[in-house]
């Protein structure tokens, strides 16, 4: 038998006592975990609601605040998760863990089962994906995906469909791996979802996607400035791995996706308008500097011209990937200036996919995302092959 995990803040206090009471009531499963940011209205409602949902479906509900197990980052998600993990591995009568956020409005015990079966398949790990607007994903596609791409080309990173999903299913011993390993255990903020899926491939465990056609319908962000800490956090979690190596195989397998609904095809996933005064915001002398230091003339140009006027056509695709790599050599965590420029350089790469991607249409747009991070890899892996090769082949001449 399984058990659920619902980490939780602040949420709708409807569709998260919905959800608990639907996991509860899945033949799979015999507890649900709620792991709760803080003791506020959503912890209450859910203690109060507690009691009837065990006593009409018979399963325990777990209410946990979340532990400080991380020290030196801040406090979020990835403390959350982790204390979901510590929880399941002290309780050895649950087999498997899964993970699911508490907004979301299209949750249906079908998620359960279908990860359930894949697990039977001997899967370690079983991760959720779903359709998503070509304007949504920003970090996944423009931060995560690359960065798994141009390190490691070679390795199943690229081919995960939703690295940072925090739907999934984990077996006993993906989570023993998990928290064993001390980055993990660090990584308590939004960069949880990154470590767990390096770690997960590194770790060299069977993985799975299984596919949710109908979508996650949950609350939607106003302008990109909502996304602000969670890109910081996501980008500094992957520069925290660029050192690393990947020397195993993992078994990877994925569902094939369905048409994607038109309700998806047809969201904006974000407020253009109020964007737009992002790019001219909270410019410092020191920004202006590390930009003509670091970064390429024609993005820098670019950048110094949108304070006067919106424009972003400077942040195409190339300038993206050499301004991602400027970043994961020079880029300081903490620091405001350093911070300010990654996330005004990514507002004008997202407003760039949005002009001249998006406005082609969905299959136009996704066909872009998808074809970047290809020969992202693609270049990557071609260059890791020319450098392995190098010394080889010098010393082969110098005979
Ligand atoms: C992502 O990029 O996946 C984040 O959830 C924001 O959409």
């Amino acid at each position: 038998m399984s058990l659920v995990c619902f980490p939780f803040k602040e949420e709708d206090v409807s569709v998260v006592v919905r959800n608990i009471e639907c996991a509860a009531s899945h033949p799979s499963i015999a507890g649900v975990l709620c792991v709760g940011f803080s003791k506020g209205e959503t912890w209450h409602a859910i203690e109060s609601a507690k009691s009837a949902i065990e006593q009409s479906t018979g399963k325990s509900v777990i209410l946990l605040q979340q532990r400080r197990i991380g020290t030196s980052l801040r406090g979020g998600k990835g403390d959350g998760m982790n204390t979901a993990l510590v929880y399941f591995l002290d309780n050895t009568e649950y087999h498997r863990l899964h993970f699911y956020d508490a907004d979301i409005v299209s949750f249906s015990a079908s998620w359960i089962s279908k990860a359930e079966k894949q697990a039977d398949l001997d899967y370690d790990v079983v991760r959720h994906y779903f359709p998503r607007s070509s304007t949504d994903a920003m970090i996944t596609w423009l931060v995560t995906k690359i960065g798994f791409a141009l390190l490691w080309p070679n390795s199943i990173l690229p081919a995960i469909e939703q690295p940072l999903g925090g739907e999934l299913l984990v077996s006993r011993k993906a989570a023993e791996i998990l928290i064993a390993d001390q980055r993990v255990r660090d990584q308590s903020d939004w960069g949880i979802d990154t470590l767990y899926t390096f770690v997960m491939a590194q770790a060299g465990l069977r993985m799975a996607e299984v596919y949710v056609p109908e979508g996650k319908v949950h609350a939607l962000y106003g302008g990109l400035q909502d996304l602000r800490t969670m890109l910081v956090e996501c980008f500094a979690a992957i520069q925290s791995l660029r050192n690393e190596v990947i020397v195993t195989e993992s078994r990877y397998r994925i569902e094939n996706p369905r048409p994607v609904p038109e309700a998806v095809k047809q969201k904006i996933g974000y407020n253009i308008e109020k964007t737009l005064k992002l790019l001219k915001s909270n410019w410092s002398p020191r920004q202006k500097e590390l930009l003509q230091e670091y970064f390429d003339p024609a993005l820098a140009n670019g950048m110094l011209h949108a304070i006067d006027w919106p424009c972003w056509s400077f942040a195409d695709e190339e300038a993206w990937i050499s301004a991602y790599q400027k970043f994961l050599d020079h880029f300081e965590k903490g620091d405001f200036d350093w911070e300010e420029l990654l996330f005004k350089i990514w507002v004008a790469r997202v407003l760039n996919h949005t002009m001249k991607n998006v406005i082609r249409g969905y299959d136009a747009a996704l066909g872009a995302l998808r074809d970047l991070i290809w020969e992202t890899q693609h270049n990557a892996a071609i260059q890791l092959k020319a450098s392995s090769e190098a010394p080889a082949s010098n010393s082969a001449h110098a005979i």
